[in-house]
C-alpha cells in the first residue's frame, strides 16, 4: 500500500487522462492512476466514481488471474490519499497510444495488430475479459503492445464469464482493429452489418477465429467479388462453386437503414451465399487498397470483370 498527498501528485508529470482517472509518472518505472472522485453517468448526471467503490476481493482476483501473464500487466499496488483508497500503481510505459500510431507504415501496423490480438487472447485464456477495448486503451512500451485500463474491476473481471462477456470482448477488439486500419472511415454505414456478420461468425467459429481471419485476409491473396442488385444470382452461384471469392454487396447511394443491411444478409443466405461485407460503391477502391494483396472482380449482370 502506498500513501501519498495531493502535493505529491502536483510534482508528477501527467501522462494521460480518461473517463475514470488520471495517470501520472511516479518515476521511470511506475505510473500512478488516480481515480476522479466523480464522473458523469451515461445520462449526464454526476455520480461517484464506481472505481472508488473499493472491493478487495475483486482486486485480488484480478491480480491472481494476472499473475502469470507474459504480455500484460495488472495493477501492482493500492494508493491511498487522506486514508482513502484513491487509485492503483502500474508499470509505466514509454510509447504511444495506438491512436497515435494509426499513420505508421502498413507493416508496423500489422505487427502491432497481431500483438494486440495475441495479448488479448492471453488475457481471455486467464479469465480476464476487457470490455473497453479502444485505441486509447492500448499503448506501446519499448515497441511492444501493452493493453491498458484493466482496473475497472466492476465490469472487467466477471466472476463467471458468460458468452455475452466473451463476445463483447471480441467485438470490442474487432471494432478497435477496424478503426486502427481506418476502415470505419468508409464503412460507417456498414457498422451494423459488420457487427451482425461478426456476431454470426464469432458464435459459429469460436471467439478469435473471425478476427484472425480478418487480419490474415489483409495479408493473403484474397479475391473480392463485388456484386449489386443487378448481379445475376444463378451466375453468382456458379462462379462460387468453381472458385473462392469473398462476396461484397455494393449499393450506389447512402440511403439504407440498418435493418436493410440485415435483410440483405438474410436474402443472400437463402441462396447459400454469405456476404463478406456490404459497401457503398464509392468506397470500393479504398476498400480494395486496405487489403494488402487483393484481386477485385465485379459481377455485372452475368459478366465477370476483373477490376484489380
Ligand atoms: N501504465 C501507463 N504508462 C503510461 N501511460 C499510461 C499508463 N496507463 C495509462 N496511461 C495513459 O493514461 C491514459 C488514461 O489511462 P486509462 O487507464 O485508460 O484511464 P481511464 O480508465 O480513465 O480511461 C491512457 O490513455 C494513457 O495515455
Ligand atoms: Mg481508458
Amino acid at each position: 500500500m502506498i500513501s501519498i498527498s495531493k502535493e505529491d501528485l502536483q510534482s508528477m508529470e501527467c501522462l494521460g487522462s480518461g473517463l475514470f482517472g488520471t495517470v501520472y509518472r511516479k518515476d521511470a518505472n511506475t505510473a500512478f492512476k488516480i481515480y476522479h472522485t466523480q464522473l458523469y453517468d451515461p445520462y449526464g448526471k454526476m455520480v461517484e466514481n464506481p472505481a472508488l467503490r473499493f472491493c478487495q476481493a475483486r482486486l485480488d482476483r484480478l491480480k491472481h488471474r494476472g499473475r502469470n501473464l507474459q504480455y500484460t500487466d495488472v495493477w501492482q499496488d493500492k494508493i491511498y490519499m487522506d486514508h482513502k483508497f484513491a487509485g492503483l500503481s502500474f508499470p509505466c510505459y514509454d510509447g504511444d497510444l495506438l491512436f497515435q500510431l494509426m499513420h505508421q507504415p502498413y507493416d508496423v501496423k500489422m505487427r502491432l495488430a497481431k500483438e494486440y490480438v495475441r495479448n488479448s487472447k492471453e488475457l481471455t485464456s486467464h479469465g480476464i475479459y476487457p470490455m473497453d477495448y479502444k485505441l486509447n486503451n492500448v499503448m506501446t512500451n519499448a515497441g511492444e503492445v501493452k493493453i491498458l485500463d484493466l482496473d475497472d474491476f466492476h465490469t472487467k473481471v466477471p466472476i463467471v464469464p458468460t458468452p455475452f462477456h466473451k463476445s463483447a470482448c471480441v467485438f470490442g477488439l474487432h471494432e478497435t482493429l477496424l478503426s486502427f486500419f481506418e476502415e470505419y472511415d468508409y464503412a460507417s454505414y456498414g457498422i451494423a452489418v459488420r457487427n451482425e456478420l461478426m456476431r454470426k461468425r464469432t458464435y459459429a467459429e469460436g471467439n478469435y477465429r473471425a478476427i484472425e481471419q480478418y487480419l490474415s485476409s489483409k495479408e493473403e491473396p484474397i479475391k473480392f467479388l463485388f456484386i449489386d442488385s443487378e448481379s445475376d444470382i444463378k451466375t453468382l452461384q456458379n462462379i462460387l462453386t468453381e472458385e473462392d471469392y469473398q462476396v461484397i454487396y455494393t449499393f450506389p447511394r447512402m440511403i439504407l437503414r440498418d435493418d436493410d443491411f440485415l435483410l440483405l444478409i438474410d436474402h443472400y443466405s437463402t441462396f447459400d451465399i454469405s456476404l463478406y461485407d456490404i459497401l457503398f460503391l464509392c468506397y470500393r477502391d479504398l476498400y480494395l487498397n486496405n487489403f494488402h494483396m487483393t484481386e477485385g472482380y465485379e459481377l455485372h449482370e452475368k459478366q465477370l470483370i476483373k477490376i484489380k
